[in-house]
């Protein structure tokens, strides 16, 4: 990896020292584009993570700075840089969780769908190189098209012998970031006490917010239900417009992966009770892969939870969702199939 000579330095000095400290408790993450716009401020993040004892930071380009960057944080993971595909399966072999925001980012005007040629063929290397290296490993999926990503990851696992629907789960936690800031706006309070639902997928109209389920229980005006579910169906491109093709969402992103990230990591360590929305492989409709809230355990996924009631409102956006989502789906399948 990109900084042994860091680690040798001071090992030289106190041998026994270091090496209890590559050993201290805790997981093994790996973050694959680590060097771009969600996957630098995510590695300070994860870095600050205590239940995280090693991070592997990946990407073709730039990570020997954000290596030595992050490294200099007096927390305890330890840090580890690797530059460009001959140091893929270093940086893969013998992690718990692997985190992938790797791949280029929407331009305005453009739809995520229109990343799909870009992205599909990133994801398919680097999970080739998941299940070569990591194959018990929790996938956390964050490149666009999520939903279509997702079912990539899903056939080279399939292609590959290593496919456990559980520990592959595609990042919606962002939408949920923004339901619950722009419900808490309406409801004039404090965005932390609120819990939005959102379900389906990770584009437009896919993305389908249960306002009816919002905790704490919470009525809306009809005209306050066309506002939030259009807002946050449509945060994606609020940013992107607002960068003005300097990319996406990356700050909020990084966080709400990292959110996800430690959801991940605490339900793999035993606790309890852990439950967070997620785009994963579901019976739930007749569709192979859909966002609902999932109980998390050690191995990922445990309980894939129903819809719940939904109102007319929210059984006309379902069929949307399942219309688009279906054909995001079998675009994914085909890809890796063709
Ligand atoms: P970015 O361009 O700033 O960073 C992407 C990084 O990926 C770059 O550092 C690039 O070098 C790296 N990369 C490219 N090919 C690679 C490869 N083969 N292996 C490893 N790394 C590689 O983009 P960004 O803003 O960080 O966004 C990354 C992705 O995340 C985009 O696809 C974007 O659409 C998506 N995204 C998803 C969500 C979500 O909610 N799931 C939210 C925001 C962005
Ligand atoms: C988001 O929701 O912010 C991401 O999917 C990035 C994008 O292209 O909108």
């Amino acid at each position: 990896h990109l900084n042994p000579q860091m680690e040798e330095g001071a090992s030289a000095l106190r041998p026994a020292v270091c090496r209890a400290k590559g050993g201290a408790p805790g997981f093994k993450v790996a973050i694959l584009g680590a060097a771009g716009g969600i996957g630098q401020p995510l590695s300070l993040l994860m870095k600050m993570n205590p239940l995280v004892s090693v991070l592997h930071l990946y990407d073709v380009v730039n990570t020997p700075g954000v290596t030595a960057d992050v490294s200099h944080m007096d927390t305890s993971a330890v840090v580890r840089g690797f530059l460009g595909p001959q140091q893929l399966d270093a940086a893969l072999t013998g992690m718990d969780l692997v985190i992938i925001p790797a791949g280029l980012p929407r331009k305005p005007g453009m739809t995520r769908d229109d990343l799909f040629n870009k992205n599909a063929g990133i994801v398919r290397t680097l999970c080739e190189g998941v299940a070569r290296c990591c194959p018990d490993a929790i996938v956390n999926l964050i490149s666009n098209p999520v939903n279509s990503t997702v079912p990539i990851a899903a056939e080279v696992f399939k292609k590959a012998g290593t496919y456990n629907p559980k520990r592959l789960l595609g990042v919606t936690t962002l939408d949920v970031v923004r339901a619950n800031t722009f419900v808490a706006e309406v409801l004039g309070v404090d965005p932390r006490d609120v819990s939005v639902p959102v379900v389906g997928g990770h584009a437009g109209v896919t993305i389908l917010p249960l306002l009816s389920q919002v905790t704490p229980p919470s009525s809306f005006t009809q005209e306050e239900i066309k506002y939030l579910t259009n807002r946050i169906q449509n945060g994606g491109t609020e940013v992107v417009e607002a960068k003005a093709g300097a990319g996406s969402a990356t700050l909020s992103m990084a966080f709400a992966a990292a959110k996800f990230g430690d959801a991940c990591l605490r339900a793999m360590r035993g606790d309890a009770g852990i439950v967070e929305c997620s785009y994963v492989a579901s019976e739930v409709t007749e569709l192979p892969f859909f966002a609902t809230k999932v109980r998390l355990g050690r191995g990922g996924a445990e309980e894939i939870l129903p819809l719940g009631p939904l109102n007319d409102f929210e059984r006309t956006g379902l069929e949307a969702a399942k219309k688009e989502l279906s054909e995001s789906i079998q675009k994914g399948i085909t890809f890796v199939n063709k």
